[in-house]
């Protein structure tokens, strides 16, 4: 059996929904919304599963998908897409992630890569030949610098895998971040394998810029996304990529023999949801900060110093100013047994050399469902 897979031990992940489970725990760990989703959205899917057609679509998606991504960071981004040679969809984010990987490394070729990060990449890049290579981000603000790039890149780097907004450290890169990584892909003429899965799920005055905007990196980027995370539809696993045809025309090869394809429903019903005016995207927003927004006030008021959230589900506390003599796995473990809520360690998503002070807790649920939470957390800091 492959090492790679075989040798994986069960992830923080895993223990703490088992937990969760064991000690009837609110689950603030794992990062999906309370919330149904967007009634027209649903309706579209099941109208389209019902009198729509239900046989293999085609392989880089079906048109009107394919036309309705371009026309979306048409009009959010100002990006200049050909939907016909620029454009997939596949199944999910992680199945773009999974065949933009296989497509993009040799066996022997380095990647960066930022943690903390999202459990998939580390197995993904491994199983496709690539050498890791890490730029460690800490709290409070995840930046990375000239000098953190300089040590991980090198004439070997072939992608750089960037997750922007970063979950699970709630950041939301700035344009001149962009153009520092843009300046070293473009010295060590690597590609940027950009996860933009939270590009819609931002706060305040924070603004999504994709990766693909900035000019230099036009030809070198591939931008992932997720239906998922745009409509609060975690399950349905619709996802795209944007590449330029030199790229995309590779990216096609992988995913032709990975999935093919992705359900034809769930297709028809995205295109009609991109489509959506800009209030749905406003609203959608505004209602996930209100959750945001009350978590971080009762945490604050509980004692936790809370971290700045600036997108994603998930809000942090850092529990180092509070001299616990606790590591973030061990006060995990206490609080889905003692208190009955459960989070994330965020030590979890760093492969060596990690940050163990900094908890994740995810906001998107009801509101009784937070109040309850913050109840039993009350007690959490007098132990
Ligand atoms: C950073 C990141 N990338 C990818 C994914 C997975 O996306 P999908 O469900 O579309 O495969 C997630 C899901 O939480 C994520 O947070």
């Amino acid at each position: 059996m492959n090492p790679i897979f075989a040798d994986l031990p069960t992830t923080i992940f895993e223990t703490m929904s088992r937990l969760a489970g064991q000690h009837q725990a609110i689950n603030l760990g794992q990062g999906f919304p309370d919330d149904p989703g967007p009634e027209d959205v649903r309706r579209a899917a099941a109208e389209a599963v019902m009198n729509g057609w239900n046989q293999y679509p085609p392989m880089m998606g079906l048109p009107a998908l394919r036309q309705a991504i371009a026309a979306h960071y048409r009009r959010f981004h100002a990006l200049d897409l050909d939907w016909e040679t620029e454009v997939m969809v596949t199944s999910g984010a992680t199945e773009a992630l999974a065949g933009s990987l296989m497509a993009l490394i040799e066996p022997g070729d380095e990647v960066v890569l930022f943690q903390p990060f999202y459990d998939a990449y580390l197995p993904l890049i491994r199983r496709a030949g690539g050498i890791p290579r890490f730029v460690k981000l800490s709290p409070p603000h995840w930046r990375f610098t000239e000098e953190s790039l300089a040590a991980a890149f090198s004439e070997k780097t072939r992608v750089v895998l960037f997750n922007n907004p970063l979950n699970p450290s709630c950041t939301v890169y700035r344009r001149e971040d962009l153009e520092l990584l843009a300046r070293f892909c473009t010295k060590f003429d690597a590609v940027a394998v950009c996860d933009e899965v939270w590009e819609h799920v931002v706060f305040d005055d924070n603004r999504h810029l994709p990766m693909l905007a900035i000019p230099e990196m036009r030809e070198r980027c591939v931008k992932i996304g997720s239906a998922g995370k745009i409509f609060s539809l975690t399950g349905w696993k619709v996802g795209f990529v944007c590449a330029a045809p030199k790229l995309l025309r590779v990216l096609a090869k992988a995913h032709q023999f990975i999935t093919f394809t992705t359900p034809p429903n769930l297709q028809t019903a995205v295109a009609y949801g991109l489509a959506k005016s800009d209030d749905y995207f406003v609203d959608m927003r505004r209602s996930f900060q209100r959750s945001r927004d009350r978590l971080a006030a009762g945490l604050r008021d509980i004692g936790f110093p809370v971290l700045e959230s600036q997108g994603t589900y998930f809000i942090n506390v850092d529990l180092a100013p509070l001299g616990l003599n606790e590591d973030d796995e061990t006060f995990c473990r206490r609080l889905v047994v003692e208190h009955k809520v459960a989070a994330i360690p965020v030590s979890a998503f760093y492969a060596e050399d990690p940050v163990r002070s900094v908890v994740r807790f995810c906001f998107a649920k009801r509101d009784a469902t937070i109040d309850t939470a913050l109840e039993r957390l009350a007690g959490a800091l007098r132990a």
